[in-house]
């Protein structure tokens, strides 16, 4: 597959993840009932398993790496966070404060991401 239809095909699972994890963070704390249709529970993880697959075939075609390039470090970690403080907001935060909290911080933490994508660089803010 081309480098540019994988890095397509991994900023538009970036942007849906982003736009589905916005609404859900929303519909929860409005207890809003979409949240309980089957679909909610099941495309976000098959977008987030798209973006980690296709980031998987860009660092291959790319020959960077996680742990040997620090850009690709800080995303990783990054993600790890993304993740964690999103199951915090979505699920496990023990009450609405901490939830939205959570919630807000994982949002600043995938804009992070796309910082450190768009200028290759773990310090995005500073160079
Ligand atoms: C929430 C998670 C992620 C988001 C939002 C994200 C976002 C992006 C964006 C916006 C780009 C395009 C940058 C540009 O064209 O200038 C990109 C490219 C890329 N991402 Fe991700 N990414 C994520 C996770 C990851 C992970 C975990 C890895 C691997 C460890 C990774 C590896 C790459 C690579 C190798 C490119 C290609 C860079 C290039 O153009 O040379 N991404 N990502």
């Amino acid at each position: 597959m081309s480098f540019m239809l994988l890095k397509h095909i991994h900023t538009s699972c970036a942007a849906i993840s982003f736009v589905l994890f916005f609404l859900r963070g929303i519909w929860s704390f409005n207890g809003s009932p979409i949240m309980r249709q089957h679909w909610v529970k099941i495309v976000p993880h098959i977008v987030d398993t798209l973006l980690l697959a296709s980031a998987l075939g860009l660092v291959i075609t790319i020959q960077q790496y996680p742990f040997i390039d620090a850009w690709l470090t800080a995303k990783f970690f990054g993600l790890v966070m993304y993740i964690l403080l999103g199951s915090i907001a979505l699920k496990h935060g023990r009450n609405k404060a901490i939830r939205i909290s959570a919630w807000l911080a994982a949002l600043a933490v995938f804009a992070y991401i796309v910082l450190v994508a768009v200028k290759h660089n773990p310090l995005p803010f500073i160079h």
